[in-house]
């Protein structure tokens, strides 16, 4: 549920960023746009006091009527001022301690996943391998955009922001490590995450990422000490990527599918705001591994939805119709809020079920109106739309590229939290998933949790995940002759006997 709070700015942040300033207090606005201004969301209310327009506070900011100014382009004054802004309970951290209480931590260490959206971490028994504790937290970055070419864009706009950045990291890190630990050190540590995730973690730049060629700093497993970040760990070992967007995420999502045991060909998509994806041709077919991302963007995650929210208490999470009436589901049952990744796809499948969507796209009733006071427009329409072909499109690609039609696949494996609560046959349906045998799609969750867990207890996978890092070809989309295409085609929904 989403609340607001006061929060007063004191006369010592003059001249920083407002949407700065509020992150390094600890409470990170979410900023789709990055900073351009665009989006909205970062929208707080003036109670008292003003902000300027630029740093050196020569114009002030005119609130709109009511009240509200962009935090991403207000600059704190040398007057202390007041503010409302909304928080949601998401912010917050959520702890599962539902394994053992009683936990000898000095045999325990912790595996970390960085997302770009979300941060996940687990105390994990080095003895049994077992998660005795998990905790997770929005990834306090968030403020400096929703995407990682945001992230990247923000570090190249000015490289005073990736201290800054890297610090939100760590301190959500650290106090992640120390809810799991009761303030205890662990021994060792082990990170996945995309390439740049992983730069900002360890405070490299990621700008050589920005632009083509798109050249990562590193991409090999990495040790570090915890006194090198500040973090109450012996070693934190990252888990090594594969080229600029395709990272120790999806090394590890191969280490937990174990992709390379199989005798036929699989697919491992994970479903994040990049969507990363690995095929396996299989033993019996010349074992060879293709990997690819494609900017899938956030709206999968609820984010560029105008009504659009994260898998939060009362997001809309999934939509049926019985041919009668339309029932909605809410995360927790609470009374709506807004819609996340999972509800948008059922509420699409929805409305094209019921012919209120045709097969471009258009809406006849814009706005929809799906739950009180909730809306779905035909620009949400839109950004789902390029969401889902980039996905589909990519996925396509990877599997003409390894010879391979997508019924050929014995396995699809759907990583990331959407797959959790995502539907098939919706996925299906809005064209996001082939038409595959339901019992070869299989929801998989975090893998780059459990594959980081897998590391932590047996150190010697990183090695595996180096080695089949070195194998895979990677399969760059932009340089693909039919992706446009296939782009264009996989934008339209699937119609009669598409
Ligand atoms: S308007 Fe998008 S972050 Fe401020």
């Amino acid at each position: 549920m989403s609340r607001l709070i006061q929060i007063t700015i004191p006369s010592e942040a003059a001249g920083k960023r407002l949407s700065v300033y509020l992150a390094e207090a600890g409470y990170p606005l979410t900023a789709d746009c990055g900073g351009r201004g665009t989006c909205g969301k970062c929208r707080v209310t003036v109670l008292s006091g003003s902000f300027a327009a630029d740093p050196n506070g020569t114009t002030a900011v005119m609130p709109n009527s009511e009240g509200q100014i962009l935090a991403c382009h207000a600059w704190c004054g040398h007057q202390q001022a007041v503010i409302l802004l909304p928080v949601s309970e998401g912010q917050g951290l959520t702890i599962d301690t539902t394994g053992s209480t009683v936990v000898d931590i000095s045999s325990c260490g912790v595996a970390l996943d960085i997302g770009t959206t979300t941060l996940a971490a687990a105390l994990v028994s080095l003895e049994s391998g077992a998660i005795l504790r998990t905790v997770s937290r929005l990834n306090p970055q968030k403020s400096f955009g929703a995407d990682v070419m945001s992230r990247i864009g923000a570090v190249m706009a000015n490289e005073s922001n990736l201290p800054i950045m890297q610090t939100l990291l760590l301190d959500a890190v650290r106090l992640m490590i120390y809810e799991l630990t009761n303030g205890k050190a662990v021994s060792r540590m082990t990170v996945a995450g995309n390439p740049t995730m992983l730069h900002l973690f360890c405070g490299i730049s990621p700008v050589g990422m920005g632009a083509y060629p798109f050249t990562p700093a590193f991409t090999h497993a990495k040790t570090l000490t915890g006194a090198e970040l500040d973090l109450p760990v012996g070693t934190v070992t990252l888990l090594p990527s594969i080229s600029a967007f395709i990272g120790g995420d999806i090394t590890a999502g191969m280490l937990a599918q174990e992709i390379t045991d199989h005798d036929e060909p699989v697919l491992l998509v994970d479903m994040g705001t990049n969507g990363e994806m690995i095929l396996y041709t299989g033993q019996n077919h010349g074992s060879k591994l293709y990997g690819t991302s494609t900017a899938a963007g956030p709206a999968l995650e609820g984010a560029g939805i105008s009504t659009g929210v994260g898998g939060i208490s009362g997001a809309v999470c999934g939509v049926k119709f019985n041919g009668l009436s339309t029932q909605t589901k809410t995360i927790d049952n609470q009374p709506p809020i807004g819609i996340c990744g999972s509800g948008l796809i059922d509420l699409i499948a929805v409305l094209l079920q019921r012919g209120l969507i045709d097969e471009t796209g258009y809406l006849e009733e814009d706005p929809f109106p799906y739950a009180e006071d909730l809306t779905l427009t035909g620009g949400d329409i839109r950004a789902f739309q390029l969401a889902k072909s980039a996905l589909r499109a990519g996925m396509e690609v990877l599997c003409e590229t390894a010879g391979i039609s997508p019924h050929e696949l014995s396995r699809i494996y759907i990583a990331g939290g959407l797959g959790y609560y995502m539907d098939i046959n919706s996925a299906v349906a809005v064209g996001l998933l082939p038409d595959c045998p339901r019992q070869h799609m299989i929801s998989v969750g975090n893998t780059s949790l459990t594959g980081a867990t897998m590391a932590l207890c047996d150190p010697s996978l990183i090695e595996r995940a180096a080695c089949d890092a070195a194998l895979c070809e990677i399969v760059e989309l932009n340089l693909s002759p039919s992706f446009n295409d296939k782009f264009m085609e996989y934008m339209m929904f699937p119609y009669g006997d598409d």
